[in-house]
């Protein structure tokens, strides 16, 4: 279990997040969404023990961040893959960046090269595994990035918007990874993508340093309380009776949405007028 407690963070003066408290339980598959600059990314290098609270307590299985030596230990539990996978590549290859993480813990020759192999195919990376990362698509560059994590069996694994730089085949390509680890460790979502938000048993928002949630799928278009452009104007068309649908779509498709709901909007605008 991963655990903030009425954390409050600062980068200088200005504060950031306000007596801020989620808990991670094993398993469990969370979701997190918010605003550019809302602390998102700061939330998670809490979480994942690379930043400290300057008030409250960060735990990894009830081991406090106050208490270093022990924590630093729990920390490696936690893995995370960022928005660009390019700022994580050390090697020259692509089964060199798979085993680098393992090398460096002090695994076995022969462990190693099983692990990698099985990595390797797990992930349809065996015609890859001589070029560089540098080298590879977007997609191809975040499967490397996650699996070269994977590898290294983290119990807890933090996504910080893996996905947004990703055309909608890869963004499909990561969300079927995170899916298929649902269950087996826990893992933090971060997105701003509608459809990759809902996939989470909880779903939080961090709006200004506060977090909301945990909030179930079924109720996010019932609550206006994000400042998300796109969630907020749906939210308005559900609350009007005009999108009845429970599911979310993707901002792309915002078109398609205003143009199936056309008459009943054009429709509410002319009650209005006539009131
Ligand atoms: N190392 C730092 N020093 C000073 N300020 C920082 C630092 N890192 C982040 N900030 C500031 O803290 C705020 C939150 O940043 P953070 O990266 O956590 O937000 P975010 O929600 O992840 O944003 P984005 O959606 O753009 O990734 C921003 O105003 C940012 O400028
Ligand atoms: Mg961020």
């Amino acid at each position: 279990m991963i655990e903030l407690q009425n954390v409050s963070f600062r980068y200088e003066e200005k504060p950031l997040l306000r007596d801020l408290s989620i808990r991670i339980n094993d398993g469990e598959l969370v979701t997190l969404t918010g605003p550019n600059g809302s602390g998102k990314t700061t939330l998670a290098l809490l979480l994942a023990g690379i930043l400290q609270p300057q008030e409250g307590e960060a735990m990894i299985d009830g081991i406090k961040s106050s208490k270093p030596k022990e924590f630093e230990a729990k920390r490696r539990d936690v893995g995370i893959v960022f928005e660009n996978p390019d700022n994580q590549f050390i090697t020259t290859s692509v089964e060199r960046e798979l085993a680098f993480g393992l090398e460096n813990v002090g695994i076995q020759r022969e462990e190693i090269r099983k692990r990698v192999e099985e990595s390797l195919k797990r992930f349809s990376l065996e015609d890859l595994r001589f070029r560089s990362p540098h080298t590879l698509s977007g997609g191809e560059k975040q499967k490397v990035a996650i699996a070269s994590i994977l590898i290294l069996a983290p119990r807890y694994l933090i996504f910080d918007e893996p996905t947004i730089y990703l055309d909608p085949p890869s963004r499909r390509t990561v969300l079927e990874i995170v899916q298929s680890l649902k269950g087996t460790i826990s893992i933090i979502f971060i997105s701003q993508f509608p459809s990759e938000i809902i996939v989470g048993d909880k779903i939080y928002f961090l709006t200004e340093g506060i977090l909301e949630g945990p909030i179930r799928k079924e109720e996010i278009l019932r609550k206006n309380l994000f400042k998300i452009p796109f969630l907020s104007f749906l939210h308005v068309l559900h609350e009007e009776g005009i999108y009845e649908e429970t599911d979310i779509p993707e901002p792309d498709a915002l078109c398609d949405v205003i143009e199936t709901h056309k008459k009943k909007i054009s429709y509410r605008k002319t009650q209005k007028n006539n009131v």
